[in-house]
């Protein structure tokens, strides 16, 4: 039996190698491997009828020849298979000299990087950056800012309300309509001291022309400590302006309504384009409008659980989106999000 199985290896490698196509090859394999009727198939089928004693010699002998048979014949296939590859891709027209498809880079939007530059400005000057959400509940977006339900104040913002249940403490869901609540929310988690600086998305219920979407960005600052006044406002805010457009900005407060500060007020810049002269940007008045700002209220403190004793601070809000505009001289805000490729790229 032992001879039988050396012959039989030999025999096949032997007839293998004078194969020379794939259908010659399917024949012999089947003559070997074939399940019917292949030699080394009967074989196999043989092995149990073999003596007791003998079965634990020959079976894995039997089993060696059939893997190398087996592994004989697959390599041969492949090797009839690569060489069809070969003669297929030598018959194709490959041009060598086609010029490479162009991948178009894409590259940030001039809202992000305008953001970016203010985060790096005030982390430069110790700010943190926060987030907070843009589905807020009524709770956070109003009533923690001292705007109670009912009072008219509610009416200067124009809200979406989302279609959601009630949040039993915090009654509905609405779509930001200022980066203001995440004040109460920073001061919650983490308490006083605090300088924090928030970007984010905000939403109000616009009829939309070329100043008002109903999508647009604010960053929101706060900062609460010790002895902390208006003037270091001041400080902070002409610092910031500055280095945002490379010169020397003075800045003026007037007074301003937000039921969330007290007392309240509006801080102005001076017109980049005259230097304070009058143009036709600042109608004329030298100014230019930024933001909102004030001493953070006693509710607020209250609200988010800092101590008023102890601490005091102010808070202010502008529209990132309006900055952006001033600085790329853009006139229509729905370019800013239109998607438009023509636009974005210009930046
Ligand atoms: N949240 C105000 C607005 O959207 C701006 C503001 C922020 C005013 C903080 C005062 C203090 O108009």
């Amino acid at each position: 039996m032992e001879q039988t199985l050396k012959n039989l290896e030999a025999q096949a490698l032997k007839d293998l190698e004078k194969v020379t196509s794939m259908p010659e090859l399917e024949t012999l394999e089947l003559q070997y491997l074939g399940r019917k009727d292949g030699s080394v198939t009967n074989i196999m089928k043989s092995l149990k009828d073999l003596p007791a004693s003998q079965k634990p010699i020959i079976g894995p002998l039997a089993n060696k020849t059939k893997t190398i048979i087996e592994y004989a014949f697959e390599n041969k296939r492949k090797s009839f298979e690569e060489a069809d590859l070969t003669k297929q891709l030598s018959k194709e027209f490959f041009d060598t000299t086609i010029p490479s498809k162009i991948r178009e880079i894409g590259h940030i939007h001039p809202l992000s990087q305008v953001q970016e530059e203010v985060e790096r400005i005030f982390s430069q000057m110790g700010f943190s950056i926060m987030d907070g959400p843009e589905v807020e509940s009524e709770y956070y977006n109003f009533e923690s800012l001292n705007v109670p339900k009912d009072h008219p104040a509610r009416d200067m913002q124009d809200t979406f309300f989302i279609q959601e249940k009630d949040d039993p403490k915090h009654g509905r869901m609405v779509l930001r309509t200022q980066t203001s609540p995440v004040q109460v929310r920073t001061m919650e988690k983490y308490g006083a001291p605090l300088r924090v600086i928030v970007p984010g998305r905000t939403f109000r219920y616009e009829a939309t022309d070329a100043s008002h979407d109903t999508t647009f960005y604010q960053v929101e600052g706060l900062l609460i400590d010790k002895d902390i006044s208006l003037a270091h406002l001041k400080g902070i805010m002409k610092e910031f302006l500055s280095r945002l457009f490379g010169k020397d900005v003075v800045v003026r407060f007037r007074p301003g309504y937000f039921p969330f500060v007290e007392p309240g007020l509006e801080l102005d810049f001076s017109c980049l384009l005259c230097d304070g002269k009058g143009c036709r940007v600042c109608k004329h008045s030298g100014w230019v409008e930024f933001m909102g700002a004030g001493m953070v209220h006693e509710n607020v403190l209250k609200a988010g659980g800092v101590d008023s004793k102890i601490y005091q601070g102010w808070a202010f809000g502008f529209g990132l989106t309006r900055l952006v505009m001033m600085k790329y001289k853009i006139d229509d805000i729905r370019l800013l999000l239109g998607g438009d490729l023509r636009f974005n790229k210009q930046f």
